[in-house]
């Protein structure tokens, strides 16, 4: 499903343990709208796991340098929840995130 824009409402449980967002949340244009609705299906006490590119860890001179999201971008993403744990991975940053 299209996450930004289908019903969420088809999905068959709305109390899902885990979401995973692994190289996705970079493309998503309304990204308060997306975090919303993954607050919406993530059980209380689950985590939202999101692995994505971080801004300015690659050189100038590569290409896929605009892959990594913005510090404000970031901050999005990690507004508001009670837990957040981060872990680098060369260009990637893994959030562990909990409601
Ligand atoms: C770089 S691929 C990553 C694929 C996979 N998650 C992985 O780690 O290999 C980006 C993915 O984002 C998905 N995507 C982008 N916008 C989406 C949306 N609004 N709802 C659901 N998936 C979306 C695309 O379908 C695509 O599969």
């Amino acid at each position: 499903m299209d996450f930004t824009t289908d019903d969420i409402a088809t999905l068959p449980d709305p109390a899902y343990a885990v979401v995973a967002c692994r190289l996705v949340y970079r493309w998503l244009d309304d990204k308060p709208a997306f975090l919303d609705r993954v607050r919406h299906v993530l059980a209380p006490g689950g985590t939202f796991w999101v692995v994505t590119e971080v801004a300015g860890r690659r050189p100038a001179s590569d290409p896929r340098k605009h892959l990594g999201i913005t510090a404000a971008e970031a901050e999005t993403l990690t507004a508001g929840w009670s837990v957040v744990r981060t872990a680098d991975l060369d260009v990637l940053r893994c959030y562990a995130l909990r409601p």
